[in-house]
């Protein structure tokens, strides 16, 4: 699925985010920026040592990444020049502030972005994998939040891209950026 939002190509695809032709990738990192499974190992995997070299420095120097903000580091072997990490909330149940929490991690991804100049991203779902969090609701709350930066910063991007990893997933984000358009 492809929309235009306020001149960003909004681009919802099923694939592996480690391979995206876009000038930087999204991470769902830890806070400790370790490196784990999931879409993190995946990129530390295809980036090399010098991405985790560049998280241990960024934790040398402040402490790693709290919860709802972003970091970026060079993307190391990747076709992406940068990795932008950011991490989502782990889901307790959804009254510990997720939902804010979650959107605060993409709204942080992109201002980042836009702070280096970047044109072309792609994001993985944040925190519906080993965080838990519910997919149709962080798919909304990704939509809304995409949707709401795309439109106050028109021109920014050329290209967002979410890049989900089943056909469920997709779905659901199709569905929700549906919902969003129509609202
Ligand atoms: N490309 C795209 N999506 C992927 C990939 C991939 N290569 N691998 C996994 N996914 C999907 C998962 O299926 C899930 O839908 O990304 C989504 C997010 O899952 P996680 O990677 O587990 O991320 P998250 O839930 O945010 O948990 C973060 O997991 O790996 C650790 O260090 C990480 O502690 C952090 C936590």
């Amino acid at each position: 699925m492809e929309v235009n939002i306020a001149g960003t190509l909004l681009k919802l695809l099923q694939g592996d985010i480690v391979e995206q032709d876009v000038e930087a990738i999204v991470n769902a990192a830890n806070t400790g920026l370790w490196g784990g499974s999931g879409v993190d190992g995946a990129i530390h995997r295809a980036g090399g040592p010098a991405i985790a070299a560049e998280c241990r420095r960024i934790r040398e120097e402040q402490g790693g990444c709290p919860t709802g903000r972003a970091v970026i580091t060079s993307g190391g072997f990747l076709k992406a020049r940068y990795v932008i990490h950011t991490v989502g909330p782990i889901w307790h149940g959804g009254r510990q502030g997720e939902d804010e929490l979650l959107a605060s991690a993409y709204r942080s991804s992109l201002q980042l972005a836009r702070e280096r100049g970047i044109k072309s991203l792609a994001f993985p779902s944040i925190s519906t994998g080993a965080y838990r969090f519910p997919v149709e609701r962080a798919a909304g709350i990704a939509m809304a939040t995409v949707k709401d930066f795309l439109t106050t910063n028109p021109g920014t991007f050329s290209e967002v891209r979410f890049v989900l990893f089943s056909r469920p997933v997709l779905v659901a984000y199709e569905q929700a950026l549906a919902e969003v358009l129509a609202s």
